[in-house]
């Protein structure tokens, strides 16, 4: 079978490797796909938000099956245009990507269901925000309720500076977001819980923790992620239970009344004393907990894919590796600011190839026979093992392989994990 993967990061690029291991695919097309992507697969640059254009592509080269890697077409309807196509598509639907799309959404189907999440109110004009905030307690989360690349959401220790960046959202800073989700902010440790969803069931598909503030110990802006690792310190028996009973169950029984799932759900929490609370949802893997994630599976990728979307996901079993993963992001200096694109990656080739090492390609593309960096977050070094304290110190003795001056990275990625 022919397959398309839509996207260009990391996540895309580990999605790429896995399916590539698979007997039951003849090609793999990227839409646009990385340098990465590239050694391993088709790349092919059109705009995939062109639905039209994407579709006559797809004819042509006989394409089945469409895996869908980033949340913006999601929200935008993919899945549906394709699917009133006639093609097989892994991804929800318009409806269902809602979820990520509009974080009052969310928050309303908390409400409803009684789902654990950070107290809240949804404004949409200045007034409310001022009247709210004036009775928060500090800090306080302010978000823009649309997709806003990773940017939307501030947690503000001063009320002045949640007034201003509610105004700056009001005031169209993000294109989509009329409205301005104001949250309590909750104390606890962050948990990244993803699943494979059908219309008929769901299934257990890993948990990882992200860093996503650019600076040492969790400091700093806010990223799209500098690393992880998986399993997520925090998980157990007993803490999935909850999560599944109390935020999982009730969320995916209300969408089907509505709608349906096919795809993977992510499932963003806050750990407070063994209890969790919802953060977020998303409504596709993460970048980059799937590049944690993926290596440690050891079921073929493309038959859970394919089985969910003919929802006999509850005919197969996933199973998994016994080691653990750890990433670390090398970024383009400047991000999550400006920073230039275009430098060449050298000795890339050189790095020496070992077994569970993997290195993920994100921001890169090809330039003739050059590798340049495309992007903030350019390069995953992904490795696997039994302790994760010596999966990082492996990593980055292979990230300084390629001494790339336009290049950083945080070198404390599992920090709560890794005992010194
Ligand atoms: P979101 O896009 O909603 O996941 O928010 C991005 C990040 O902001 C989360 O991963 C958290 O680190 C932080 N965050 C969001 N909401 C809250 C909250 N209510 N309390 C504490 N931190 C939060
Ligand atoms: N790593 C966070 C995300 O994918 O949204």
């Amino acid at each position: 079978m022919n397959i398309a993967i839509i996207g260009s990061g990391g996540r895309e690029h580990a999605l790429c490797q896995k399916l590539s291991e698979s007997k039951k695919i003849s090609n793999i097309f990227c839409f646009p796909g990385n340098a990465g992507t590239a050694q391993i697969a088709n790349n092919l640059d059109i705009n995939y938000l062109n639905f039209k254009s994407l579709l006559n592509v797809i004819k042509l080269l006989k394409i089945k099956l469409v895996i869908i890697g980033p949340e913006l077409p999601l929200v935008m309807g993919l899945t549906d245009f394709l699917r009133k196509n006639r093609i097989l598509v892994f991804g929800p639907n318009k409806y269902a990507a809602k979820l990520e799309g509009s974080k009052a959404f969310v928050k309303k189907i908390c409400r409803k269901l009684s789902i654990p999440t950070a107290n809240f109110k949804i404004c949409t004009n200045f007034q409310q925000v001022k009247k709210y905030i004036k009775e928060c307690n500090l800090p306080i989360v302010i978000k823009a309720d649309g997709l806003a690349s990773g940017k939307g959401v501030s947690v503000c220790k001063t009320k002045k500076k949640a007034l201003v960046f509610s105004k700056e959202i009001l005031n169209g800073k993000f294109k989509n977001s009329k409205k301005v989700v104001i949250e309590e902010f909750l104390e606890g440790e962050e948990l990244s819980y993803f699943l494979v969803v059908d219309k008929k069931s769901f299934k257990f598909f890993g948990s990882a923790q992200d860093h996503k503030r650019v600076g040492l110990k969790d400091t700093g802006p806010n990223t799209g992620g500098m690393g992880a690792y998986s399993p997520a310190r925090l998980m157990s028996h007993d803490l999935e239970r909850k999560i599944l009973k109390r935020i999982v169950i009730p969320t995916i029984k209300f969408l089907k009344k509505k709608s349906s799932f096919t795809g993977f759900l992510y499932v963003g929490l806050m750990i407070k004393k063994n209890n969790p609370y919802l953060v977020e949802f998303n409504v596709r893997m993460g970048d980059p907990e799937c590049q944690v994630i993926l290596p440690r599976v050891k079921t073929d990728l493309f038959n859970i894919i394919y089985n969910s979307c003919k929802n006999k996901l509850n005919k197969i079993n996933i199973n998994w590796k016994k080691s653990k993963a750890l990433t670390i992001v090398l970024c383009s200096k400047g991000y999550p600011n400006s920073f230039k694109k275009g430098f060449e990656i050298n000795n890339l080739k050189q790095i020496s190839k070992s077994k569970n090492f993997y290195l993920f390609h994100a921001g890169t593309k090809t330039n003739g026979n050059k590798i340049v960096s495309d992007g903030g977050r350019v390069l995953n070094f992904v490795g696997l093992g039994s302790s994760f304290k010596t999966i990082r110190f492996n990593i980055i003795k292979k990230i300084k392989e390629i001494k790339w001056e336009h290049g950083f990275f945080r070198r404390d990625i599992g920090w709560r994990v890794i005992k010194k």
